[in-house]
């Protein structure tokens, strides 16, 4: 295939690179050039999607794939730009998309919505209803030839923003016997999806002719937080010992799910199925989600060929010293 990535050098992107190289596609990036320089073998068209497109004025592809659009001003920009010469628009989107998490949603449930669409800022209250937004121009511009991915946490090697990694390069640092602080309780559920799953899903969707919106995420149930851990404590080859303690107990402490304590999320009624999408949809197309044991070992191989200075989790995670003393604080040091 003939493939225009826009994005494509950062994490989810330099994962679809990678695939699309390893299939023998020809590969067309265009970004700002500013996260890495594009690898030798593609076609670079430097520019910025929120400014100046006459870099993509000419040439045709089978497809687009837009892994960073956050603004629906710009995805619809895009899209027009590229309509009449693109064959598919591929849009990665997010499960964030759905307007509540308290039941597990399929790709019919109700998305979000917000009173100031034309809002830039992207955070946490707008960062999902915008994404819906988004979706809404990649249909509106390409109609059914858009493939709307709409992935669950995505993990693994190059993950900028530190969530699930932290889990593994906290086993790494145990010591054998040693009390690791763990939230809520072992048998939560938990889902993600591994980046280059989510490239090789994407691949095999463009080459199927795949249209419409797919939840991309392991399977509901397959894995829990114990499993995870317990994987992590594995690929660091330690024996740990557990100290779970309820979310409310945490927060007490002023240590927040999510950020403080990754992929652990609010003991609140909405987020009560967010680990529980349905993605059977993904599933029945070909989605194939790699064993946990092989996500875990390649990120903590990753993190571990990270210069030193680079080896910080100061976007998410705990600090030794706080979680020392929420240990202590908790009787369970
Ligand atoms: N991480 C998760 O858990 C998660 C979950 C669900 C969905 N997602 C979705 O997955 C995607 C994340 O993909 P990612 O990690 O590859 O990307 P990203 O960090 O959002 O974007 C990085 C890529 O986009 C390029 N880029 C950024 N701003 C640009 C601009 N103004 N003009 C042109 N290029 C620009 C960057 O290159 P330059 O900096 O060189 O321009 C880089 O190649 C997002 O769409 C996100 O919504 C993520």
């Amino acid at each position: 295939m003939k493939l225009l990535i826009i994005g494509g050098s950062r994490f989810v992107g330099r994962h679809m690179v990678a695939a699309a190289h390893a299939r023998g596609d020809s590969v067309t990036l265009f970004n700002r050039g500013q996260s890495a320089p594009a690898p030798q073998a593609v076609e670079f068209r430097q520019g910025d999607r929120r400014g100046d497109l006459s870099p993509l004025a000419h040439g045709e592809w089978d497809a687009a794939i837009d892994t960073c659009g956050y603004l629906p001003g710009e995805v619809a920009r895009m899209a027009q730009m590229l309509k009449g010469r693109v064959g598919c628009y591929l849009f990665i989107s997010s499960l964030s998309v759905y307007a509540s998490n308290a039941t597990p949603n399929d790709e019919d449930s109700a998305l979000g919505a917000i009173d100031d669409p034309d809002t830039t800022t992207v955070d946490a209250r707008t960062y999902g209803p915008l994404k819906a937004l988004c979706e809404a121009e990649v249909q509106r511009a390409f109609g059914g030839a858009a493939l709307l991915l709409r992935p669950g946490l995505v993990v693994g090697p190059h993950d900028p923003t530190q969530r699930f990694t932290y889990w593994p390069a906290r086993l790494a640092r145990a010591a054998e016997g040693e009390t690791v602080l763990a939230p809520g309780t072992p048998d939560a559920p938990l889902q993600f999806i591994d980046a280059r799953d989510l490239a090789a899903f994407a691949l095999h969707g463009l080459e199927a002719g795949l249209l419409g919106v797919f939840n991309v995420v392991s399977e509901s149930g397959r894995w829990t937080f114990g499993d995870v851990l317990r994987a992590c404590a594995a690929a660091a080859g330690v024996v740990v010992r557990f100290a779970w303690r309820d979310i409310a107990d945490l927060q007490a402490q002023g240590i927040e799910p999510w950020s403080d304590m990754p992929l652990a999320v609010p003991a609140t009624p909405d987020y009560q199925a967010f680990m529980r999408t349905d993605a059977r949809r993904a599933a029945a197309a070909g989605l194939k989600t790699r064993p946990l044991a092989h996500t875990v070992a390649d990120t903590l191989a990753w993190y571990r060929s990270l210069a030193p200075e680079q080896q910080v989790f100061d976007k998410a995670g705990l600090s030794s010293e706080r979680e020392a003393a929420a240990l202590a604080a908790l009787g369970m040091a």
